[in-house]
């Protein structure tokens, strides 16, 4: 079958692999679409340990075409997305039972399009910060996959402002789409927001930003981590400082909770699923590409150059049906 491999030279190249067959617990599933993510970048750069040639592709839509030992046959045929420790960028993914939801009444494209982003978005609104009617809510990486669907979570969730940051204006004139109040460029934050305090603000940005994001925090406020897009370094946050003004640092690492809890991420899952096929979220899908173009794919991202969410077609056609 047709796949797409992180080669050892940092590039993404279509090659040839055997089909997997589903383990116990497992699903085998016919990719139509995968989700392609911030963690293709950081898989680029080396960040993630993992023997090259790899497979990437952490997200996937498609029909369930094999269930291994003690997974439920019903599963058989069904439309499913997907959440994988990679494999997705190919005709087949194995993925874990427990991580593959029905995706009835919602498109491929789509459903592939939610992938970790939505109960990233979901959890950092509901579970983490737990966003209350009235709050406020800043936003950064607010045009991206995880901030699009953050900010609809926490308008339904009864946020009462929500002030996104972006890269620039263009991606400013976009992001109005998703709900914002008000957008600011990255330049722009420090300022405009200087006497505005928030009662959750989302940061995947770190190192700078993460210390200004804690002086804009309200009373109570939650602070909640779920990435370093800017850099990997730590900055020091004084607990004295949070513990008067009764603010809280929080974090989320989805990856970590698919493998100690993934009923709680399944959860989460299906309840942003279930926000899509009600129509009250909206992910934006703004660019599909094949699967000899995913290296120009990952490069427009890690430049700054996609809106939204890009999504990778898988073709090939040459898998086959396992039954039973
Ligand atoms: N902890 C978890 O479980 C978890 C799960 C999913 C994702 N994540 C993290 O969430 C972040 C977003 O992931 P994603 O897949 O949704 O990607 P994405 O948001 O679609 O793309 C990355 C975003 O980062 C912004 N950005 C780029 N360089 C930046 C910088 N120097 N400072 C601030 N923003 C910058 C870009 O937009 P602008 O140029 O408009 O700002 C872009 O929207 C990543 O850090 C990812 O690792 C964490």
């Amino acid at each position: 079958m047709k796949d797409v491999v992180l080669d050892t030279d940092d590039r993404f190249r279509l090659t040839d692999i055997d089909q997997p067959a589903p383990g116990p617990g497992e699903v085998a599933i016919a990719v139509q679409y995968a989700g392609i993510q911030w963690g293709d970048v950081l898989v680029r750069g080396g960040h993630f340990p993992v023997p090259r040639p790899f497979v990437p592709g952490f997200e996937a839509a498609g029909r369930v075409i094999a269930v291994g030992e003690g997974v439920d046959v019903e599963l058989l045929d069904r439309p499913v997305t997907a959440l994988t420790g990679g494999g997705a960028y190919a005709e087949v993914v194995l993925a874990p039972a427990a991580l593959v939801f029905d995706a009835t009444g919602v498109d491929p494209r789509t459903a592939a399009g939610l992938g970790w982003a939505a109960p990233t978005a979901y959890d950092l609104i509901n579970t983490v910060a737990r966003v209350r009617a009235g709050d406020s809510v800043l936003i950064h990486a607010a045009a991206g996959g995880v901030g699009s669907l953050a900010a609809q979570f926490a308008r339904q969730a009864g946020a009462e402002r929500i002030v996104g940051v972006v890269g620039n204006a263009d991606r400013a004139a976009y992001a109005t789409r998703f709900g914002y109040d008000l957008l600011l460029s990255r330049e722009d934050f420090r300022d405009a927001t200087a006497d505005e305090r928030f009662d959750v603000i989302l940061d995947p940005v770190g190192g700078p930003t993460r210390l200004t994001n804690v002086q804009r925090l309200a009373p109570h406020g939650r602070l909640a981590l779920y990435g370093n897009i800017a850099t990997p370094d730590s900055v020091a946050l004084d607990d004295n400082d949070l513990l008067v003004s009764g603010a809280s640092v929080l974090t989320y690492n989805g990856n970590l909770l698919s493998r100690t809890h993934p009923h709680r991420l399944a959860d989460s899952a299906r309840a942003a699923l279930r926000m899509v096929a009600s129509g009250q979220v909206r992910p934006d899908i703004t660019a599909t590409y094949e699967m000899v173009d995913l290296d120009e794919a990952v490069h427009r991202l890690a430049e700054g150059g996609t809106r939204g969410k890009s999504v990778l077609r898988i073709t090939g056609g040459s898998s086959r049906t396992f039954r039973g």
